[in-house]
């Protein structure tokens, strides 16, 4: 037998695990799938790649398999009002909601042409008051859904902080005050920019302030995690020791996408090398070809970083990013408090540290820190 023709049993990046690729999250799946069926709003908090969008997919799936309408949708996709109307009315257009969804929009959209064959509308030539109307109509579509069908709609709106780039509070206004107003429908709303949600969902004033339950996703626990890990290599007929399992998830510290890309580079490792059981060796090689791969985003990630934001890293790398504002750390730094403070912030919102619960300062990305701590050498 050879592993030529296995599939990686690993999904990472925006290949997103469903299904059997889908490593634990089984209270998380149960917990929302329950809300969401008694009609919460949920907006689902993490920090950045734990698996809000794989559990939002995975949670539909189950979902769907239990006759509920879901919808998903990438608000980041739709960055202007004419892109968000197209694509978010497609979303509720099914086999048998097709009819349904003409006579509605002949009533609803009067002033906008659609094309019978394949229901796409025609927004060239509407004016702005027009398209509003019809974004305002377009937004009450899962709801009018819901109503018709006497079936809960179930909606995710991932990346939701990019409904800012429509057109600022006025939006945001209409949307909460739409979202609250349906009673038909579910919405879990979710995205990768954690401090621009906070701000919408959780700063008083904010149109979104208060209007959602917050779930927050941890990381995978560890022996759940192994489980998995173990489970997949065996599933292509891979042995793999706990201890190496153990060293895998001490490495990545079970973060979900880390530690999916070095399970997919170990896989990959082992199909290379015919190893039907993991050698230690093949670990610290896995490593070494994920800061490979990587490398030429972190030499540019590195590059584009004016100096004092450099000094900030490297400072939290030696020093700790426990001791952010001590002595040792201004005198490894040479940076003043309001540059150390600046610098947190910009290395925050742009996913280069991370403030745990602690209020330590880390490096997420433990390649990136493997691949710094080589370059400073
Ligand atoms: N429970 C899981 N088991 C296996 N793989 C997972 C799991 N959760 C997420 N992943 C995978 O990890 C990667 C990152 O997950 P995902 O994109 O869902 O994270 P995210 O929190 O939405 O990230 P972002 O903050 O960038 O929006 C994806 O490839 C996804 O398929
Ligand atoms: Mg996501």
């Amino acid at each position: 037998m050879s592993l030529a023709s296995s599939i990686n049993p690993f999904k990472f990046a925006s290949d997103i695990a469903k299904g059997e690729y889908f490593a634990d999250r089984e209270k998380e799946m149960r917990d929302l799938r329950y809300q969401l069926k008694q009609g919460a709003r949920i907006l689902i908090y993490s920090a950045r790649r734990y698996g809000k969008t794989a559990l939002i997919m995975n949670v539909l799936d189950e979902l769907v398999k239990e006759k509920h309408q879901t919808a998903y949708f990438d608000v980041s996709t739709a960055p202007d009002k004419s892109l968000f109307i197209s694509k978010y009315k497609s979303l509720f257009i099914k086999a048998g909601t097709r009819e349904w969804f003409f006579d509605w929009a002949k009533k609803n959209l009067p002033k906008i042409k659609l094309s019978l064959g394949d229901l796409e509308i025609d927004l060239s030539g509407l004016s702005d008051s027009d398209l509003d109307v019809a974004f305002d109509r377009i937004i009450d579509l899962p709801q009018q859904l819901g109503s018709k069908t006497g079936r809960r709609v179930i909606v995710a709106l991932d990346e939701f902080h990019e409904v800012r780039s429509l057109d600022s509070k006025r939006t945001e206004n209409l949307l909460r005050s739409k979202f609250q107003s349906h009673d038909k429908v579910s919405y879990v709303f979710s995205g990768s920019k954690h401090h621009v949600l906070q701000d919408m969902f959780e700063t008083s004033g904010s149109p979104f302030y208060k209007s959602a339950r917050i779930f927050e996703l941890k990381r995978i626990p560890k022996d759940a995690y192994a489980e998995f890990i173990t489970s997949r290599f065996k599933k292509t007929k891979i042995v793999i020791h706990k201890d190496q399992v153990g060293e895998i998830l001490s490495k990545t510290d079970s973060h979900t996408y880390f530690t999916q890309q070095l399970c997919h580079e170990l896989w990959d490792v082992c199909r290379v090398r015919e190893h039907f059981v993991v050698q230690n060796e093949d670990i610290p090689t896995a490593i070494t070809q994920v800061v490979l791969n990587q490398s030429a985003v972190y030499e540019k990630t590195w590059e584009d970083l004016s100096l004092g934001y450099r000094k900030l890293i490297i400072g939290i790398l030696k020093i700790g990013g426990r001791q952010v504002w001590s002595e040792a750390f201004k005198k490894e730094t040479r940076l003043s408090d309001g540059a150390i403070e600046k610098g947190l912030k910009y290395a925050t919102e742009n996913y280069l540290i991370e403030k745990e619960s602690n209020g330590k300062y880390q490096i997420p990305d433990v390649f990136f820190r493997e691949w710094l701590e080589k370059k400073l050498q």
